[in-house]
């Protein structure tokens, strides 16, 4: 089995590569990614000498280097977890979002039709289903949730996702769509909430929280999201949408103080800053579906796995002080300055 894996110098796709090359030591995996900002060649230093490892540095939207990986791969699978994914930044310059997400998503189908594939995976989230009321607990999304998107992140993956489906009934493409909660574990990128929080603790610097602090998140370990995209590829239906989430709703707040507690440092690092544009309130996943069809549960609890996430940060210093030493100081300064 061939797997092009987009994004996979990524947070999730990194985790979902040596999560493939460890569960399925006969298939070939091969990396595509153009290396942004998020995309860190080193993380996938484990696995470069892998002879089931191919890297290759490309862009999704580069129609000829596509194509091109294709002639030469032949891929049963693609996995795409190539994206801009950081609401912030959509708010800041959405335009990126539309190409990458959306044109690039376009190219990589194209390619799957050109050459014939036996699964286009599209890695898409929760944020396509809008937010929830902080009142109405009962309330979830579930697959049948009409999209209604709030940022020019949501909407630029909501619009993927539209196509992801259009190919499926215009051309047959074999598809399938899965729509994440919020992940946590190693390797997340330093610009977003849980490993922002734990950096700056670890610096003593202050804790900027979004607003009062009360939005909610359904926070699902990594590994258990990459669990779930191997069943999805292997045994979901074609056509078909799977929501993933772990009912793990936690307040932005409640994360934060969690952090203080765990690295012995005081809550008065904590300052409410100028909220979110458009800030969704609350993200709740229904996982019947997947919990049904699949027979997929989330194995690591939040108790665990943030204290997993905590070390990992302890252990792998040199990973993100690298990344945070460098363009990343312009990022903060924008976004965090004067807020
Ligand atoms: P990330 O920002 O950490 O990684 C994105 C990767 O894609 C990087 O390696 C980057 O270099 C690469 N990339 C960006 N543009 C590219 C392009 N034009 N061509 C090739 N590669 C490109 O993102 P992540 O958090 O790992 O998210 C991965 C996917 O999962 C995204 O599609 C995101 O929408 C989705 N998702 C994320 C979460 C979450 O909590 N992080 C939850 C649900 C869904
Ligand atoms: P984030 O990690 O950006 O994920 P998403 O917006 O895709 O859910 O943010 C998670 C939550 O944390 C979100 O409600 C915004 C909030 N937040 C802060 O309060 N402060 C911060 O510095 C960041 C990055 C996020």
């Amino acid at each position: 089995m061939n797997i092009i894996v987009t994004g996979g110098a990524g947070f999730i796709g990194s985790n979902f590569v040596f999560h493939m090359l460890k569960a399925h030591p006969e298939y070939r995996i091969i990396c595509l990614d153009k290396l942004t900002y998020a995309g860190n060649l080193s993380t996938l230093e484990p696995v470069m000498a892998n002879p089931n490892f191919r890297f290759v540095k490309a862009d999704i939207c580069d129609r000829d280097a596509v194509f091109q990986l294709f002639e030469e791969e032949h891929p049963d699978i693609v996995v795409n977890f190539a994206a801009e994914s950081h609401v912030d930044r959509s708010i800041e310059d959405p335009g990126i979002f539309l190409q990458t997400n959306i044109v690039g998503t376009q190219v990589l189908m194209d390619a799957c039709r050109k050459y014939g594939i036996k699964r286009y995976h599209q890695v898409s989230t929760d944020e396509v289903y809008g937010d929830l009321p902080l009142d109405r607990p009962d309330l979830f999304f579930t697959e049948e949730t009409p999209l209604h998107t709030s940022s020019p992140y949501s909407s630029s993956k909501a619009a993927a996702d539209l196509l992801v489906q259009a190919y499926h009934r215009t051309y047959g493409l074999p598809i399938t769509i899965s729509r994440c909660s919020n992940n946590y574990g190693p390797y997340h990128f330093p610009e977003k909430l849980i490993p922002l929080m734990i950096a700056n603790a670890l610096a003593d610097k202050p804790l900027p929280v979004y607003g009062e602090g009360i939005n909610v998140r359904d926070w699902l370990y990594v590994e258990d999201h990459c669990k779930a995209i191997d069943l999805i590829i292997h045994n979901g239906r074609e056509g078909e949408v799977y929501n993933i989430g772990g009912h793990n709703e936690m307040r932005n707040i409640d994360i934060v103080k969690i952090i203080c507690k765990e690295l012995n440092k005081p809550e008065s690092l904590i300052t409410y800053v100028t909220d979110r544009k458009g800030h969704d309130m609350r993200y709740a996943i229904d996982p019947t579906k997947i919990h049904n069809e699949l027979g997929w549960l989330p194995e690591t609890k939040f108790a665990d796995g943030i204290k997993l996430t905590i070390q990992w940060y302890l252990e792998n210093r040199s990973w993100w002080e690298t990344i945070i030493s460098g363009e990343y100081q312009n990022y903060y300064e924008k976004m965090y300055s004067n807020r």
